[in-house]
């Protein structure tokens, strides 16, 4: 079993221990949640206040131009594409995650109008599997949609397949799936690739453009760290811009917004898919989040997730043999930066751990969620949670009365 003085050891060489200090951290909590949430870093901070101290609050007006707003949305789409395999020009950051979902499902069912089937994961995340529902009642055509046990995708991919919408890692279980062969197999039926990456951008590597998708989304608040409700982003490969259309058009992604035209012309390139005016104060906040990862890659960002879920997963297996599940896969391949823990108790467990300042989170009905973001996580701080993990079973502290009713954010 690793002890407390090797992780130590791992960290003094750790080569992204420095960027721990870009974080503003309770050093009293360690924070194994943000695959849900991401804490503030200190360059948002900076950003936010010069976005309301000078160009809200001197440029006022004048900072849609002066103060580069309007291409904001596209500006930093080009440094989201790095983090996300895809090239400059393919990335818009707006709105937020259902609604870019939105979108893309909306859009690309006209590309496919003998086609009538979107399929997409009965385990998907929930408002995935809302919002494709809506798209599809408002097709104008009678569009079915099949909710299927993603392994068995290959059974269903016929022509009558318009889309497949998937999401890449798992945000119950952590499992991550092949992006490349399973675009492969879409798009060898005809069909057309959507990937919902909420837990994988800044979380893992990506490479969009090396499997060839054609469509993807994903949320600001998680791994990048952009705040609470952040812009989420959109990638639609360079291919089918000025072909997707954006079902929900809006001024802002007009050829010539301040010509008022009454009809709708669509902007060049991914301007397009721009309905409203963007949330300036929020994309500030994400700017500053994401000047920390330019100061590593991806590649070693997943080479410490991959030894903190190692870690993470054998102390917890070596303390609490036969206690929990351990539903993410162990195969490096199919893992995320996320390990779920399934326990009957498990909503007492997350709740004791929260009391005793382990941040993670549950997902009903039975899973303990923990997300390792290795820009300022330890291996320090993985042994003591596990020991805390300890604690509360050994106490049975996660059995008191008072985490019998739930919370509402769980
Ligand atoms: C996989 C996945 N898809 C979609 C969403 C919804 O994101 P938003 O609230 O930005 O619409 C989430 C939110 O956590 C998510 O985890």
């Amino acid at each position: 079993m690793t002890t407390r003085e090797e992780c130590l050891w791992l960290d003094e060489r750790d080569p992204l221990a420095p960027l721990r200090a870009e974080f503003i951290l309770d050093e009293t909590q360690i924070y194994l949640d943000g695959n849900s949430l991401g804490p503030v870093t200190r360059a948002t901070q900076r950003r936010v206040h010069e976005v309301i101290d000078h160009e809200w609050g001197e440029g006022l007006i004048r900072s849609w131009n002066a103060a580069g707003w309007m291409d904001a949305p596209l500006a930093l789409g080009d440094r989201v594409a790095t983090l996300v395999g895809a090239r400059d020009g393919e990335v818009l950051v707006a709105d937020t995650l259902t609604f870019l979902l939105a979108k893309i499902i909306g859009g690309s069912l006209e590309l496919r109008p003998e086609r009538h089937v979107i399929i997409t994961d009965a385990v998907n995340f929930h408002s995935d599997l809302y919002i494709v529902a809506g798209m599809a009642r408002l097709a104008g055509r009678e569009i079915i949609v099949k909710t299927i046990d993603r392994d068995t995708l290959a059974e269903h991919l016929d022509d009558d397949v318009a889309l497949v919408m998937l999401t890449h890692v798992d945000f119950r279980t952590g499992e991550m799936l092949d992006m490349a062969s399973i675009t492969a197999a879409v798009h060898g039926a005809g069909a057309l690739m959507l990937w919902d990456l909420a837990h994988s951008t800044g979380a893992v590597p990506v490479d969009l453009s090396g499997a060839g998708v054609d469509f993807a989304a994903g949320c600001g608040y998680k791994y990048l760290n952009g705040g609470p409700g952040a812009p989420a982003f959109m990638y639609v490969a360079a291919r089918w811009q000025g072909v997707l259309r954006n079902p929900l058009p809006g001024w802002l992604g007009h050829a010539r917004p301040f010509d008022f035209e009454p009809t709708y012309e669509s902007a060049p390139g991914m301007r397009a898919y721009v309905t409203s005016s963007p949330s300036v104060i929020a994309l500030g906040a994400l700017d500053g989040a994401l000047e920390v990862f330019e100061r590593t890659t991806m590649a070693d960002v997943r080479v410490k997730s991959l030894a903190l879920t190692d870690l993470f997963i054998s102390l917890v297996e070596d303390a609490l043999p036969g206690v929990f599940e351990v539903v993410t896969p162990r195969d490096h391949a199919r893992r995320g930066s996320q390990v779920g823990l399934r326990h009957a108790e498990g909503y007492g467990i997350v709740q004791a751990l929260i009391e005793r300042g382990v941040i993670g989170d549950f997902r009903a009905p039975d899973i303990c969620r923990f997300g390792f973001t290795p820009l300022y996580l330890r291996y320090v701080d993985v042994y003591d949670a596990v020991q805390t993990l300890v604690d509360v079973m050994m106490t049975s502290a996660h059995l008191d009365e008072k985490f019998a009713v739930r919370l509402a954010v769980t």
